[in-house]
């Protein structure tokens, strides 16, 4: 029996035995025995090790701008924050990807940078360039608000994960998600996205405060994750999307090692949820990556081989990527040749279909419909 199947058991045990201790058995309820046995989903079979053909697909921000229905439920908050807050909103962004493709998890709706703003740090969106924060590196002293009371700020994204695991099939698996300590911090440091120069510089001039930045991320962090994994996400993803463009030293320092102590606080937390870490960028570390920081699975971008990662990555480690986004733009034969390869790429090992990065505003829910056909079609 592998090991979710036995940890739904005892969990089903457990909850059994503390409402009538005595007579466990003769008051199973059958059908929510079975339903809990069931098939967990595929998804998170194949996060626990199973090879599964065809594979499961979900895609990274799979709720978002290129669904007309999201456009307009957008338009209902006045800002990006405050729709990330609305748990109601929020809830509908989720499902709105899922009415409409057979998609095998849902993906919490939120962003990256709610840690910094619970935080303290002012965080907004510009229309069509994306996120502002003021920049650290033209402060003098940096201060942060505690940890604790910034995961208060956030229960609004936990109330929102509750309701949607209230609301989705048991066969889908909701997906928690935060920034890696690096990532967010590139943004608390330059203050936009695009190049990371002055992050970087900042890490060599201001040694020790980086490290105090990635320090509180990390503790906060882990909270945020604990947070979402207690209000119902069966999985994590860790987003360190700005992991490239690294020297060995600076690696092992801003993504190894905040990494790993995410990982394992999460783990000192009681968590024990599969972490799906995606280092965006980390070309030569990934081996390391996948071998150090303690994830379960890990996330392969687009420019990153199959046949590389599986000699890098431990044994068996499950794997998830990589298409192109660009081809749910192109479509057509570019995207039925893409998919393939891709299904046959990673076929060697357990593996997740997905994007080497977030689907863009471009892309058609056509052409996401006609890759879900694909993959699915693809044993
Ligand atoms: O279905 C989902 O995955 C939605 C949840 C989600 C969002 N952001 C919503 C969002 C997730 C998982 C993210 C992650 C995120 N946010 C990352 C990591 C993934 C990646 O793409 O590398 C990063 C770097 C961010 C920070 C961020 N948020 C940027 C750079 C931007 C602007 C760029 C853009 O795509 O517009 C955002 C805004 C944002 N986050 C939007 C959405 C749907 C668009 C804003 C809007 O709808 O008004």
């Amino acid at each position: 029996m592998d090991l979710l199947w036995t940890q739904k058991l005892s969990q089903f045990a457990y909850r059994h035995n503390n409402e009538s201790p005595l007579i466990t058995i003769q008051n199973l309820d059958l059908e929510e025995a079975m339903a809990d046995l069931k098939d967990p989903s595929v998804f998170l079979r194949v996060l626990n090790g199973e090879r599964i053909n065809p594979p499961p697909i979900w895609i990274m921000r799979q709720a978002g701008r290129y669904l007309p229905e999201y456009r307009e439920l957008r338009t209902r908050a006045k800002s990006f924050l405050d729709f990330c807050y609305s748990p109601a909103l929020a809830t509908e962004a989720v499902l709105q990807p899922l009415r409409r493709f057979p998609l095998d998890a849902a993906i919490l709706f939120s962003d990256i940078l709610v840690v910094p703003d619970a935080l303290g740090r002012k965080v907004w969106f510009v229309e069509g360039e994306g996120p502002r924060l003021e920049p650290l590196t033209q402060e003098a002293g940096w201060m942060f608000d505690d940890p604790q009371k910034a995961i208060q700020r956030l229960s609004p994204v936990y109330e929102t994960a509750e309701r949607i695991r209230g609301q989705i099939s048991k066969d889908i698996a909701l997906i928690g998600f935060a920034g890696g300590p690096w990532t967010v911090a590139t943004y608390m440091l330059q203050g936009c996205g695009g190049d990371k120069d002055e992050a970087r510089r900042a890490a060599y001039v201001r040694y020790q405060d980086v490290d105090h930045l990635l320090n509180v991320l990390v503790e906060t962090t882990a909270q945020h994750l604990a947070a979402q994994v207690k209000a119902g996400a069966d999985c994590l993803q860790i987003f360190e999307s700005w992991a490239e463009g690294l020297s060995l030293p600076l690696f092992e320092r801003l993504i190894l090692k905040p990494s790993t102590a995410l990982v394992s606080r999460l783990r000192a937390l009681g968590v024990t949820v599969p972490i799906i870490g995606f280092p965006r960028g980390a070309g030569a570390h990934i081996g390391r990556y996948a071998r150090e920081t303690g994830i379960t699975a890990l996330g392969v971008d687009t420019q990153t081989p199959a046949a590389f990662v599986r000699e890098q990555a431990p044994a068996n480690m499950p794997l998830q990527g990589n298409l192109d986004p660009q081809l749910l733009v192109a479509g057509g034969k570019f995207l039925e040749q893409g998919a393939r390869h891709v299904v046959e790429a990673f076929r060697g090992g357990p593996h997740i279909f997905n994007l080497g990065h977030g689907i863009t505003p471009q892309a058609t829910p056509e052409n996401v419909a006609e890759l879900v056909r694909i993959v699915k079609g693809a044993a």
